[in-house]
């Protein structure tokens, strides 16, 4: 990028002003290296001065039907940062959606207050529906099993940042492929580079039928495994998820499969020196705690490469960058 992009001035014409951001499938490469771009130099800021008022003014309503540590903070951080504020709706049963307020209503009164309104919701589908109501920009945080497109572009800025490249990696996705939303994001954004996909799942929580036809259709090589050990010295990233337990409609079913794959020593001794283990966290088993020592253990960086990436999309969407 030859320009600058910092200082911001008020750009209306900025491709993403006024834009929800729903799916990754809006985004085009050139896309992609314009948001990088853009957390980038918000990297720098934070280092140089931590605050700044980019957005002095602004507010966000950051609204959570489902738990959040990590998204719903790295918004407010991110949000609070660029100098605006942000209306916190963590507990709906505290709010009127335990009165039985749809989520159209609920939508239509927080862009009377807001700018711009992060939602997190248990239902497929629900940040389009509030897109459909709402006049001012929505985030996707995370629609139930459906996507976490903020997660997957901070994935990828991840992948970037620690590895210098994306194309030409092998990136191995392991755990509950059917219900984790981030590695549906994540497999769609892959298909945009030349990288090649292993899915490692137990039988019953493999990847979505449509998400593997999409990674078909856009000629990204994939490979389905229930098997870790084998593809574990190919791998240049070990994409880690936690067995998603509160989608199972089955206990027992969960029991079943709540341990499947744990990343161990062992399991980094037998990879590359290069390879990162990234992880949308909060983990339960699937990383033990001894790895986390390791150079490779890249998921609490992940989070702060998070915080980066959301600052550049409230930005974006808001006219400044
Ligand atoms: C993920 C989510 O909510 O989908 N967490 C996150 O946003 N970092 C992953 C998970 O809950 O397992």
């Amino acid at each position: 990028m030859s320009e600058p992009i910092l200082p911001f001035g008020d750009k209306r014409d900025a491709p993403f002003y006024g834009k929800d951001i729903v799916s990754v499938r809006q985004f085009t490469r050139g896309d992609l290296d314009y948001v990088f771009a853009v957390s980038k130099e918000m990297q720098g800021m934070v280092a140089r001065v931590g605050t700044f008022d980019l957005l002095k003014g602004k507010v966000l309503a950051n609204v959570f039907y489902e738990p959040s540590t990590r998204t719903s903070s790295s918004f407010t951080a991110a949000m609070e940062r660029l100098g605006g504020s942000v209306i916190p709706i963590n507990e709906v049963r505290y709010s009127s959606v335990s009165k039985g307020e749809s989520l159209p209503d609920t939508v239509r009164t927080l862009e009377r207050y807001a700018d711009v309104i992060v939602l997190r919701h248990p239902e497929v589908g629900a940040s389009a529906l509030a897109a459909q109501y709402a006049s001012k920009p929505i985030i996707n945080a995370g629609d139930g099993p459906g996507e976490h497109p903020t997660q997957a572009l901070l994935d990828l800025f991840t992948i970037a940042e620690e590895l210098g490249e994306i194309d030409g990696l092998t990136i191995t996705m392991v755990g509950d492929l059917k219900y984790g939303r981030t590695v549906h994001s994540l497999a769609r954004l892959l298909s945009l580079f030349s990288v090649r996909i292993n899915l490692v799942s137990p039988k019953i929580l493999e990847m979505p039928p449509e998400i593997v036809a999409e990674l078909e259709k856009a000629g990204t090589p994939h490979a389905a495994f229930t098997d870790l050990e084998k593809v574990i010295p190919d791998t240049d990233v070990l994409y880690v998820t936690r067995v998603q337990k509160e989608r199972f409609q089955n206990a027992e079913e969960y029991e079943e499969v709540k341990d499947a794959y744990v990343i161990t020593p062992a399991t980094m001794q037998a990879a590359k020196s290069r390879m990162i283990v990234m992880h949308p966290l909060p983990r339960v088993n699937e990383i033990a705690i001894e790895v986390d020592d390791d150079p490779r253990a890249a998921y609490f960086r992940q989070m702060e490469y998070g915080m980066y990436v959301r600052m550049a999309l409230l930005a974006m969407v808001l006219g400044k960058a």
